[in-house]
């Protein structure tokens, strides 16, 4: 009888061992997108489905935005040959080079409204002082459909950092007053690191600081 329960023992302990190393899984409930999204900097060059890439902008559009403005434009790249003619110069290039799409987040920083308390008066063009909180917004809601679909993205910057915006405002022939907020390279991930842990208590003041 020993023998036996030693026997079975081996085979499913052999049978575990043969088992195909686990590929990393999609996350499935919402809090666990959140709290296993990171930053993905190498992806394997695939192309991103259309499918998808309308999945996640369609998750940037969902955000919350000051007055219901959605000031968001994005510009989506997915010729490779333009995506390293744009982005393929700046620092770590194969973060760009190897996306299977980049987009950049951008905002209109100015809007066409009525002045506060002239109902009848006509629409003018305003400062839209929130563009950039609701272009944040969305594009963190990019980063995690990008996750929730199995796929890796990282923000990286733009605005304000002129040195950064200019080349691609120019390159991609985005209007003046409209900004590159962040350029996000999406794909399928060609990397797999821990996400980082940064629950730090001391950060909350409950009630008063
Ligand atoms: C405003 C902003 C600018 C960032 N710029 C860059 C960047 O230029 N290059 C880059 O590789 N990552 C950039 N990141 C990604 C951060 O480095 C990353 O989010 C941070 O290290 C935390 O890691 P995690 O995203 O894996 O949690 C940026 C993130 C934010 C929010």
């Amino acid at each position: 009888m020993k023998k036996l329960i030693i026997a079975a023992a081996m085979a499913s302990l052999l049978a575990a061992c043969a088992q195909p190393a686990q590929e990393p899984q999609a996350p499935s409930s919402a809090l666990d997108v959140i709290m296993t999204r990171t930053s993905i900097r190498a992806f394997t060059g695939e192309p991103v489905p259309q499918e998808q890439l309308e999945t996640i902008l369609k998750a940037g559009m969902a955000a919350p935005s000051a007055i219901n403005i959605q000031p968001w434009k994005f510009v989506v790249v997915t010729d490779q040959e333009k995506i390293k003619e744009v982005f393929g110069g700046g620092w770590r290039p194969e973060m760009f080079t190897t996306a299977g799409a980049v987009i950049v987040v951008c905002g209109e920083t100015t809007v066409m409204r009525k002045p506060s308390g002239q109902p009848d008066a006509p629409e003018q063009e305003q400062p839209n002082i929130f563009w950039y909180e609701d272009c944040s917004a969305a594009a963190e809601n990019i980063l995690l459909a990008a996750h929730a679909l199995g796929l890796g993205a990282v923000w990286t910057a733009g605005y304000p950092a002129e040195e950064r915006i200019a080349p691609i405002q120019e390159a991609l022939g985005i209007p003046e007053k409209v900004k590159p907020l962040c350029i996000i390279p999406v794909g399928v991930p060609a990397e797999n690191p821990e996400p980082k842990d940064k629950w730090k208590p001391e950060n909350i003041h409950w009630e008063k600081w």
